[in-house]
């Protein structure tokens, strides 16, 4: 990719039942990351996030709070959701409802020309549903209830009773697409990632693929087919079209889905399903080209089970980043997580990387340049004299790094592009360490070599911190202003981190970039 590709990148949109947890946030700041990534190796880049705001579960939510879906919706998204992309410093370039106009016209164009088309047929409906997965079951996903389900069959991930539906209804012949899913998989490898998601997704494509039922009649709280209003779609059905619909398909101005689709979908592998085998099917019923990627991260645990909202296991973001600012959180969850596998959330590992590795890593590197510039040389950047091995394996190090970090990003591996940036902090604080600048001031005679250290510190310095900057945009802008590098730190080409030359003079950091945090209590929320 070079200058002028185009990046477009998702995150689910989520269910308006409830507030967000850091299992949202995680997504989010991911995609994020990503998408700021892009835009700093001039790539057009479109990030979208979003809510799915119809169907049974968010319905029952408003109800047992005497509201209107509507209403609801309303509220949690205003006092919720958006509140989370502020919260996480999320640039996001659109924010798609599923009750926005926009979509429902979108949808009703798709669904007419797959109607058209002969992949709709009515028949009757037999079968399971569980309203927390908004999902169709089958026997062999359900397991015996305990307690106070004792007897009855369950969904095996909400561990409550599923609905038995018996309805008219109407389907999309899904099964027709069993050949050519598998043929994609195959064809692109990396159409589903990490590797353990998509060997998951071929297994259960290859067992056969039955027609999915898309309509509901019992309720209406979603989108009315346009050719029966008695019945509304199936909310994935409607939720997936999010993807498109935002960009403009099925509208007169369909110019950003010409220039932006296939997207990047960033999802948890929880969703996976829906995403590479549903969503394909529905695309290439449409003949409209399959997502780019679709990538599955891992689970954020609590006591070894998924963190979730209905479980009432969910942290919310505010705790973490009221205690550690929102790089901090950006960059705990984005470096200490391996991008496609579970891990837990602990308090103390936070904090223990945010001392190690924010405050005395890349802080303390920060703070220590500046302020032996402003000692040494009252601020003004000294010219480099000749260059030591040292020095430049420093210069050489920053090169390397800035390069496997784009490769690491570019395959969708944030927590390895973080490391690279990360070793050459550790490089410059073991350089400042081993050349001694404190020693070499005291001798006028080393008054050039002492400049040359310095300076190639800043350099090292100013690279690193235009690697992190599209995970921590807020201190790298601040470090950027202290540096006097000019304009904003956004505008760095992240490609070309290690060309940085330094500008002509630094000013104060005034209180450093990480300050120190107090322990929580032990056991504190
Ligand atoms: O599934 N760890 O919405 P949802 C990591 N509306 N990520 C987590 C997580 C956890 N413990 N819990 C949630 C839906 N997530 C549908 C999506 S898309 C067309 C429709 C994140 O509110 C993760 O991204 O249940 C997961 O896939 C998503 O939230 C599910 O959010
Ligand atoms: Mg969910």
């Amino acid at each position: 990719m070079s200058d002028g590709s185009s990046f477009s990148i998702t995150t689910p949109i989520f269910y308006v039942n409830d507030v967000p947890h850091i299992g949202h946030a995680y997504t989010e700041v991911a995609a994020d990351f990503l998408a700021r990534w892009h835009r700093q190796r001039g790539d057009d880049t479109w990030l979208l996030t979003g809510t799915d705001e119809h169907g049974q579960k968010i319905l029952r939510s408003a109800v047992a709070n005497d509201m209107t879906p509507r209403e609801w919706a309303d509220r949690l998204v205003e006092t919720a959701w958006l509140p989370l992309l502020n919260t996480l410093d999320v640039a996001n370039d659109d924010f798609i409802r599923t009750t926005d106009e926009r979509h429902e016209r979108g949808v009703t164009a798709f669904l007419q020309k797959l109607y058209d088309d002969g992949y709709i047929y009515s028949g009757d409906f037999e079968g399971f549903y569980c309203v927390g997965c908004e999902e169709y079951k089958q026997p062999s996903d359900l397991v015996a209830g305990t307690g106070p389900y004792e007897g009855q069959q369950v969904c095996a991930i909400h561990s409550i009773p599923v609905e038995v539906l018996s309805e008219r209804n109407y389907f999309f012949r899904m099964s027709d697409f069993q050949q050519r899913l598998l043929d994609l998989y195959e064809s692109n490898p990396q159409f589903i990632q990490p590797e353990s998601v998509r060997n998951e997704v071929i297994r259960f494509v290859s067992q056969g693929l039955r027609d999915l039922s898309i309509s509901r009649s019992t309720f209406d709280w979603g989108i009315k087919l346009p050719w029966d209003d008695e019945q509304v779609l199936y909310v994935w059905f409607d939720a997936l079209l999010n993807y498109i619909t935002a960009l403009g398909y099925g509208s007169d101005d369909d110019e950003a889905f010409r220039r932006l689709w296939p997207s990047v979908h960033v999802i948890g592998k929880d969703i996976a399903r829906f995403h590479a085998v549903i969503w394909p099917a529905m695309l290439m019923a449409a003949d409209v080209p399959v997502p780019e990627r679709v990538f599955g991260h891992g689970w954020l645990l609590v006591g070894g089970e998924k963190m979730s909202k209905s479980k009432g296991t969910g942290i919310v973001p505010v705790e973490i980043t009221e205690r550690f600012g929102s790089d901090a959180f950006r960059y705990y969850f984005l470096r200490a997580f391996v991008f496609g596998s579970d891990g837990s959330f602990s308090w103390e590992d936070i904090s223990n990387r945010y001392h190690a590795e924010l405050a005395n890593g890349y802080g303390n590197l920060a703070s220590r340049i500046i302020a032996m510039l402003l000692r040494y040389f009252d601020g003004a950047v000294p010219a480099r004299g000749a260059l030591t091995d040292s020095d430049t394996a420093i210069d050489e190090l920053a090169e390397r790094v800035t390069g496997r970090a784009d490769e690491a990003m570019l395959a969708l591996q944030p927590h390895l592009a973080i490391a690279a940036a990360y070793e050459l902090v550790e490089a410059l604080n073991g350089y400042i360490t081993e050349q001694q600048p404190w020693v070499l001031a005291k001798d006028d005679a080393q008054r050039e070599r002492l400049g040359t250290v310095l300076t190639t510190a800043l350099r090292g310095l100013g690279t690193v911190s235009v690697l992190f900057s599209p995970v921590m945009p807020k201190a790298t802008e601040t470090l950027w202003a202290s540096i006097g590098a000019g304009g904003s730190i956004a505008d760095q080409r992240v490609d070309r981190a290690w060309e940085w030359q330094a500008a002509t003079t630094v000013s104060p950091l005034e209180n450093g970039l990480f300050p120190r945090v107090e322990q929580p209590e032990q056991g504190a929320a």
